[in-house]
């Protein structure tokens, strides 16, 4: 019978021998985040679609056209469309504000946008992402820029620019949404339906609207950069100086605005022309009243998301090698039911010292668990008869070499296999190098 139900569009599976692709990746970024003090924090997959709404705001794409929302007995859930938000809700609900600034946190999450499939363009993804809050200072922008960065570098994804901008504070944005307001106003005909209605609420949307029209129109309109305080754009000079004080190279891309609400001041991207149209690996910035606009104490914060699955693109497309699955260590063939409690045992003891061991659990003839343990990849077999049982001494092949030892069943078993295993670890190492 076919399989009639498939998943959703937009979804992946991720299976088993592609995982080690994603271990890879959220490895790099655990010990790197770790080296610069985020600890992970992990979050609800729904909150209450007012979060999103106060956060993300009314006016992104986002909020207006990508939300998976549910009603659930009278209230109204989302799946998380992004990290941030959930988060800082989370920071504020257990009193972590209330403690030794700054909090760093990071996440590894399943995220929802409704948004049109394509390479790199999901419905569910995941994000790798951090947040900080309780520094004002250019030097924080600057320390999660690097980590971003060590991150990308570590996993050794070549060809990507930094792009940097500042979309500036309440105070520079209220001038430069007059000046966007008044390039908009005699072009309103000509935008899509959710623009024109931007344009009085939050001109700045339409710049990084998606339709084809809106963006060509938007194309010479007033740029923020121009726009800045003295506040904003001396942040603006020193997170530069930090850049190159770290020797990170970027650009000052003024038409980056980012396409969620919450930010003010730095926002950033690392994208990367090896994937196509969807080339933006990480995104973030500083959002300095999100924590007051949800109802805490003036904070101010800042972060980065990137995208498990376009780093994971990025690095197959560029021929990069990931780090490789442990694979099946031993696999021992019982020759009948009687050796069936023996192997058991025997492969508990490596077991517990952290070996890949397996044993027939389906009742195969010894030929056919021979190709099965081919199939695992297995680096030794061991065949377990009433001989080996009697004589407590089995022989173990070593798969790739053909070349058989003899081992014994009693107490020296463990550290004896450890001791071969081990070896031919350190073999497999050598003839890579
Ligand atoms: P974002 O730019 O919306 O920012 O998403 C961050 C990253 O998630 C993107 O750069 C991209 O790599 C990945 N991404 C976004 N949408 C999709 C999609 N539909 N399919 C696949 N990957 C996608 C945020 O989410 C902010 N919360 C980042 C942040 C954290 N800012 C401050 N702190």
């Amino acid at each position: 019978m076919a399989l009639t139900i498939k998943r959703p569009n937009g979804t992946e599976d991720v299976i088993p021998k592609n995982i080690y692709k994603w271990h890879t990746v959220e490895r790099a970024a655990r010990e790197a985040a770790s080296g610069y003090g985020f600890r992970e924090i992990r979050i609800p997959t729904f909150e209450n679609t007012e979060l999103f709404q106060r956060s993300v705001g009314e006016t992104t794409d986002v909020v207006q056209k990508e939300m998976y929302s549910v009603i659930a007995k009278e209230t109204k859930f989302t799946l998380r469309p992004e990290g941030t938000a959930g988060t800082i809700r989370a920071l504020m609900q257990n009193g972590l504000l209330n403690e030794a600034m700054p909090q760093k946190v990071f996440y590894i999450l399943s995220c929802f946008r409704h948004e049109r499939p394509q390479a790199g363009r999901l419905r569910e993804f995941h994000q790798f992402g951090v947040e900080m809050a309780g520094s004002s200072l250019p030097s924080a922008d600057a320390d999660i820029i690097s980590l971003a960065s060590d991150i990308i570098n570590t996993l050794g994804i070549k060809n990507t620019e930094l792009k940097i901008n500042s979309i500036g504070c309440p105070k520079c944005r209220a001038e430069y949404h007059k000046a966007l307001k008044k390039y908009f106003e005699d072009k309103k005909d000509k935008l899509c339906e959710t623009c024109q209605s931007r344009l009085e609420k939050n001109p700045m949307r339409i710049l990084d609207c998606k339709s084809p029209v809106c963006s060509e129109i938007a194309k010479d309109a007033p740029l923020i950069l121009d726009y800045l305080c003295d506040e904003c754009a001396e942040h603006f000079e020193k997170l530069k100086f930090y850049l190159d004080n770290l020797d990170i190279k970027y650009t000052v891309d003024p038409k980056i605005v980012r396409g969620l609400d919450y930010y003010t001041k730095t926002v950033f991207e690392f994208v990367t022309t090896d994937i196509g149209a969807q080339g933006t690996i990480c995104g973030g910035g500083r959002y300095d009243g999100l924590i007051e606009q949800l109802g805490g104490q003036k904070t101010p914060a800042l972060g980065f998301a990137m995208g498990l699955e376009r780093l994971i693109i990025t690095m197959e497309n560029q021929g990069i090698s990931f780090d490789s699955d442990m694979g099946c260590n031993l696999y021992i063939a019982p020759m009948d039911d009687n050796a069936v409690p023996h192997a058991m045992k025997l492969a508990k003891s490596l077991r517990d010292e952290g070996f890949w061991v397996e044993y027939d659990v389906v009742g195969r003839g010894l030929k056919s668990q021979m190709k099965y343990s081919d199939k695992l990849g297995a680096t030794f077999t061991m065949v377990l008869g009433d001989n080996e049982i009697t004589s407590k001494k089995a022989r173990l092949k070593n798969m790739k070499s053909g070349e058989e030892i003899e081992i014994a069943l009693d107490s020296s078993f463990v550290q004896n296999f450890s001791n071969i295993a081990v070896g031919e670890m350190f073999n497999g190492v050598l003839e890579d190098i």
